[in-house]
């Protein structure tokens, strides 16, 4: 997978993203990155890449010839062209199934704006327009982040262990991930569940298989509509939300 970001900020992504395990996956060849400067597109001697807005007020806007410039660029580079994302705080929610979606491209552009925003019409070039979460950001290079390390889990031999990233929060069954100790089995007063300590697997997964259906309706319950349910568990859960609390939680 190559991943590309466009930014008036492009030394900002390899302290992360050369860390952990993105920087082994990299080193693996799972995934490359390269950062582009927006302002390797301006021509004036400022470099400039911001301009007033039309129809007056506060703050800057991002201008759109550097950023067409730099996508014609950019993807007449390379075997294909990229698939391009832009961000904003208006854009689609950004979650475990858009990241699912986003595994299977080869090549992925992230334009990340700064600024008070872009001007309009450079959101044609736009593939997705992602958001990540209701809140308003400095400028795109955190969300193209976040998006990367999403979907680089995805991706085959990133994690080292392949069952990680499918026994996980909302990528399983559509239910929050159940909880998970270990040792010391009793730790300030906190004792593990007894049943965990057992070494009987069924009842283990038994255990965790209600775990999850528990905090599940506790702490997101409006996952619990779509979460493929038996209508045992369905009732169970409802109980939960109904009463707002379930047996033994902490929150
Ligand atoms: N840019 C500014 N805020 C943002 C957000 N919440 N998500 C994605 N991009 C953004």
């Amino acid at each position: 997978m190559i991943f590309e970001a466009l930014s008036v900020f492009p030394e900002v992504f390899s302290p992360y993203l050369d860390a952990s395990i993105l920087g082994r996956a990299q080193r693996a060849g799972i995934f490359s990155f390269e950062a582009h400067d927006l302002r390797d597109w301006t021509h004036d001697r400022h470099r400039t890449v911001d301009d007033a807005p039309f129809g007056g007020g506060q703050g800057m806007l991002m201008k759109p010839a550097p950023i067409f410039e730099a996508l014609d660029d950019l993807s007449a580079r390379g075997e294909k062209p990229p698939h391009v994302v832009f961000f904003s705080p208006c854009g689609e929610r950004f979650d475990q199934r858009v990241a699912e979606r986003l595994s299977r491209e080869e090549r992925i552009l992230f334009v990340c704006g700064r600024y008070e925003g872009i001007d309009e019409r450079v959101y044609t070039l736009a593939d997705d327009v992602l958001s990540i979460g209701d809140y308003v950001l400095t400028g795109g290079e955190l969300a193209a982040m976040v998006v990367i390390d999403a979907v680089v889990r995805l991706l085959p031999g990133a994690l080292g262990d392949e069952l990680s990233a499918v026994d996980e929060s909302f990528s399983q069954a559509g239910l929050l991930e159940y909880a998970q100790y270990t040792r010391p089995a009793s730790y300030r007063g906190m004792d593990v569940p007894e049943v965990l300590l057992s070494g009987d697997h069924a009842r283990v997964d038994a255990w965790r298989r209600s775990n999850a259906i528990e905090r599940t309706a506790l702490w997101r319950p409006d996952l619990i509509e779509t979460a493929p349910l038996s209508d045992e568990e369905r009732a169970r859960a409802l109980g939960i939300i109904a009463q707002g609390k379930g047996e033994g939680e902490r929150r």
